[in-house]
């Protein structure tokens, strides 16, 4: 059912798991910045300590034996390596730190897949302008260059930028992910996607022509999208709806890098109309990408995706006369009653979405190599150990991963459950728990224990990785 070499991981990211947010020189980043104010994060919670991964990673690398795991997602810090985010000041204990935990994945036969950037802009260059700033694109460049040069003989699988969307809306329109900023119009939400198109692109086209040669590895960003289908499949406002809104948030990224070098035709045409009729006469909200600056179209090895959720749409009242990115976008998110909640109210549980979009996307952007860098289930509340639902969860879901493989043709090669263990879950902050290991936040050691849904997993992966090639390593 899964082709040879599929690999099966879970996935975290440095802020979420680190902790240690002083120690050794770390510098300080913008989600320290914002978990530290005061009404940011549920209960004023923040990543200071988090599960303590820096300074208990060898209990990390023991929950990825325990599930077998051929493949593990992590993030580094960019304000870790380069505290203040230039290449000038380098710390060196950030280096020894991943490239203790890049060894030991591969003593262990686990392979690394390294994401540059997951929500942490180091707070130096947050204070120059962000991701707004032009100037942006070619600091994140030298930085990619950086960690290309220092694990890339190690490192085969990259991830530029970790869900450029969430970024630049949640962090730059709707004020709930760090750096907080509240700006409607959608004009800064557009800045920064386009921003961070440029940047994922320099550092691909600087790993294409300077370490691919000796490295050989595969460079992506990981874009999020939920399904989206209308919800009246008879009513032709609700599909262009649904057209509209796909190009909005999977179209935003995964167009220019992977048809056409420029944003889908919907989304400039759009936005261009509602900035001039809202006065933005000379210049459109959507940026322009320059002709001098290498180009966007075909960066990306592989296609990396980050599913959870699926939503019916409907054209209905998403306008407003508040410009935004979503009253740009015109479409209407409804749930489906049969849909079963998990423990955050926005993941409806939809396992055949997945494979839905997995179509999609082989449809539409040329039948690429495809990861799924993240999917996961939340649990909130009271602590279920035996978490039944998420077993069901996963089971389901790759269940529907082997059949967008076997029937549909896609070309899946990977799988990565969101999250290793429970971890810092940006706004949610701990009331959230996505992991496969519960982590007791109370307890100095930050002890790990698997959930009934590791084990589960634990189990379909060694079932699917011993079909085609005996025994896992791991077991
Ligand atoms: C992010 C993770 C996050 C997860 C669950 C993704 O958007 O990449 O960092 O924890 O979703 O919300």
């Amino acid at each position: 059912m899964f082709p040879r070499g599929f690999a099966w991981g879970a996935a975290t990211a440095a802020y979420q798991i680190e902790g240690g947010w002083q120690a050794d020189g770390r510098g300080p980043s913008i989600w320290d910045t914002f978990s530290h104010e005061t009404g940011r994060v549920f209960g004023d919670q923040n990543g200071d300590v988090a599960c303590k991964s820096y300074e208990l990673w060898e209990e990390d690398l023991r929950s990825i034996l325990q599930l077998g795991l051929t493949h593990y997602r992590l993030s580094v810090s960019w304000a870790r390596l380069l505290p203040d985010g230039t290449t000038q000041h380098v710390n060196h204990k950030g280096v020894e730190y991943y490239n203790k935990v890049i060894d030991n994945l591969l003593t262990a036969n686990v392979t690394p897949m390294v994401t540059l950037y997951h929500f942490d802009l180091p707070q130096a260059l947050q204070d120059q302008g962000g991701w707004k700033s032009p100037n942006i694109a070619a600091l994140f460049d030298s930085y990619a260059r950086f960690c290309f040069q220092t694990f890339g003989d190690r490192v085969k699988l990259w991830i530029t930028i970790n869900e450029p969307y969430v970024c630049a809306k949640l962090g730059h329109e709707d004020g709930i992910h760090a750096p907080g900023l509240e700006e409607p119009g959608g004009r800064a939400a557009y800045l920064v996607g386009h921003n961070m198109l440029r940047a994922h692109a320099l550092a691909w086209h600087s790993y294409d022509a300077f370490f691919r040669p000796k490295h050989e590895g595969l460079v992506s960003l990981a874009i999020n999208s939920d399904w989206l289908e209308p919800l009246e499949p008879d009513c032709a406002e609700d599909v262009s709806a649904t057209e509209r809104h796909l190009a909005f948030t999977l179209g935003w990224f995964a167009w220019p890098v992977f048809v056409s070098g420029d944003y889908p035709e919907i989304m400039r045409a759009v936005i261009d109309a509602n900035s001039k009729t809202h006065g933005f006469n000379s210049e459109s909200r959507l940026p322009i990408f320059s002709k001098d600056e290498p180009p966007i179209l075909g960066t990306a090895d592989f296609f990396a995706l980050n599913y959870y959720t699926s939503r019916k749409v409907t054209s209905g009242c998403g306008h407003s006369d508040i410009l935004s990115m979503k009253s740009d976008r015109g479409a209407q998110e409804v749930l489906d009653p049969s849909w079963p909640i998990s423990g955050v109210s926005w993941l409806a549980v939809v396992p055949h979405g997945l494979r839905r979009l997995l179509s999609y996307i082989k449809k539409n952007f040329s039948d690429p190599a495809i990861y799924i860098t993240e999917n996961g289930f939340a649990q909130v509340g009271s602590l279920e150990m035996e978490d039944v639902q998420r077993g069901k969860f996963y089971t389901e879901t790759i269940s529907e991963v082997a059949k967008a493989i076997t029937e549909d043709g896609v070309n899946v090669r990977g799988y990565f459950a969101w999250s290793l263990m429970d971890n810092f879950e940006w706004a949610d902050g701990y009331s959230v728990r996505f992991g496969l290991f519960h982590v007791d936040f109370s307890d100095e050691k930050r002890k790990r224990t698997m959930y009934r849904s590791g084990r589960e997993y634990a189990k379909l992966i060694l079932k699917y990785s011993t079909e085609h090639e005996g025994p896992h390593p791991n077991h």
